[in-house]
């Protein structure tokens, strides 16, 4: 068997989690490839709502096994605090969550050293979520990292010790003044939540996979954050610390490339990014704030207002080809429903007069590049209660061929709402 990976085209928060749910039911087994508590991935069904940080977004289906791959990085408070509150709404979530060996461990001070880079930046800030995220990366890359299965070590506290030593004298360096009190508090809860971690099972992902898959079962791969916060392809260095892309589920789980089957590439009717960098179609007029209000786009981890703009079909093409995605899925096409006319950039004009199809090396400062806009009809339609394909109104079915055509890859899945229900999965 294969393993169907899906992510999102966009700069993150494209509606990941909502759809991985949705198609849980046709999988065995969902596994999160990179990323940590950085992301928010929130599920709405029976009037309840979730938001999933670290936690794949398989878990309220029946019957499928979860699970967190090696690319992760896990915060084990973070993780404690979600997993309690999973399991106080009634989940059983040692049951259907397997936790893999090799995920690295974020520990208090790399967040407090996310906290000091970020200062140290000043201006210049990328704007992270202060989970930790960049130093946890940063001492995997540089073979300092702390993994989940060096927990069943015996020499475990020696190790951690030595990696919060190194921290602190960095922190020192980068002239922070770490709060050691604080230090302590937050010390003594990583433990107990280490603690807490040993009462769900270890794997070893790369040969758990690898053996499903040979036993024909199903695989879904849920990636965090966006492909233009990748690691490599996104704006740099306003991006996150993973591989986002296709080739992060290889690497994150140990799956071979050629195991890997569909790529479900995600992403809104609409732009939007948290933090700083470059967005060429930001909006900063009325049709920008109605998008914010409609979409409520505010961070699902931070709470921060999220940055609008029209869709970009040059970043979308370029994630695209990035991923080889071969099945679309377009979300919060209702957010649009009022809207007389929609814009979709279709080409950026570069500051040297060019015009340019294909996402160039950087889109900062100077580079700014002009988009180029193609109008479209909007369809004035309140479409939030449809559930058939034939009953969407003749524009917005224009408007998604419109896509197609610029982005040679057909949107199979329409998605008109927040809830579970609110999905048109389209007959072909
Ligand atoms: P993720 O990080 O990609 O999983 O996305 P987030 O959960 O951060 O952000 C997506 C937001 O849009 C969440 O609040 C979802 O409940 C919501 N959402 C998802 N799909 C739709 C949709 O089709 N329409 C509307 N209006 N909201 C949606
Ligand atoms: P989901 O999975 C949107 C952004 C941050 C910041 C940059 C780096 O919900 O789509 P980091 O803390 O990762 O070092 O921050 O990346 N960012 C996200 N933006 N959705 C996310 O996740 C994000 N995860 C990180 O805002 O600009
Ligand atoms: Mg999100």
């Amino acid at each position: 068997m294969k393993v169907d990976v899906l992510l999102g085209l966009q700069w993150g928060d494209e509606g990941k989690g909502k759809v991985v749910d949705v198609l849980t039911p046709g999988y065995d087994i969902v596994a999160r490839f990179q990323g940590g508590p950085n992301a928010g991935h929130t599920l709405e069904f029976d009037n309840r709502k979730f938001v999933l940080r670290s936690i794949p977004s398989g878990i309220f289906q029946s019957g499928q096994t979860n699970i967190i791959g090696g690319g992760v990085v896990l915060d084990p408070v973070l993780f404690r605090e979600e997993a309690e509150a999973l399991e106080a709404s009634g989940l059983d979530l040692k049951k259907v969550l397997k936790l893999g060996r090799k995920a690295h461990l974020i520990l208090p001070t790399h967040r407090m050293l996310d906290a000091a880079g970020e200062k140290a930046k000043g201006a210049n800030k990328i704007g992270t979520t202060g989970k930790g995220i960049g130093p946890t990366y940063t001492d995997k890359i540089s073979r300092n990292g702390l993994r989940l299965g060096d927990t069943e070590l015996a020499d475990f506290g020696d190790r951690y010790a030595a990696a919060r030593n190194r921290h602190l004298e960095m922190l020192h360096s980068l002239g922070a003044d770490p709060d050691m009190e604080a230090l302590a508090a937050a010390e003594e809860k990583w433990v107990d939540a280490v603690a807490y971690l040993q009462e769900f099972e270890f794997i070893d992902t790369e040969h758990f996979l690898n053996k499903a898959l040979d036993e024909g079962k199903k695989v879904l791969c849920e990636g965090a954050q966006g492909t233009m916060l990748d690691v490599d392809f996104g704006s740099y260095p306003f991006v996150t610390s993973s591989n986002t892309v296709t080739a992060g589920a290889c690497t994150g789980l140990g799956v071979a490339p050629r195991r890997i089957g569909d790529v479900y590439g995600i992403f809104k009717a609409y732009c939007t990014r948290v933090g700083s960098g470059p967005f060429p179609t930001e909006l900063f007029d009325e049709a920008g704030r109605l998008i914010r209000d409609r979409g409520h786009e505010y961070g699902a981890v931070t709470g921060r207002e999220r940055r609008c703009g029209w869709i970009d079909l040059v970043a979308l093409r370029y994630a695209i080809m990035i991923n080889g995605v071969t099945k679309l899925i377009m979300m919060k096409s209702d957010v649009l429903d009022v809207f007389p006319e929609i814009k979709a950039c279709t080409s950026y004009r570069l500051p040297d007069g060019r015009e340019t199809r294909d996402f160039p090396f950087t889109v900062d400062g100077d580079s700014a590049p002009e988009p180029v806009y193609t109008t479209i009809a909007g369809w004035q339609t309140d479409m939030t209660g449809i559930k058939d394909e034939a009953e969407l109104p003749a524009a917005f079915l224009d408007y998604v061929s419109f896509l197609e055509k610029e982005l040679g890859v057909p949107v199979e899945i329409l998605s008109v709402g927040p809830d579970r229900e609110q999905t048109i999965v389209r007959k072909r």
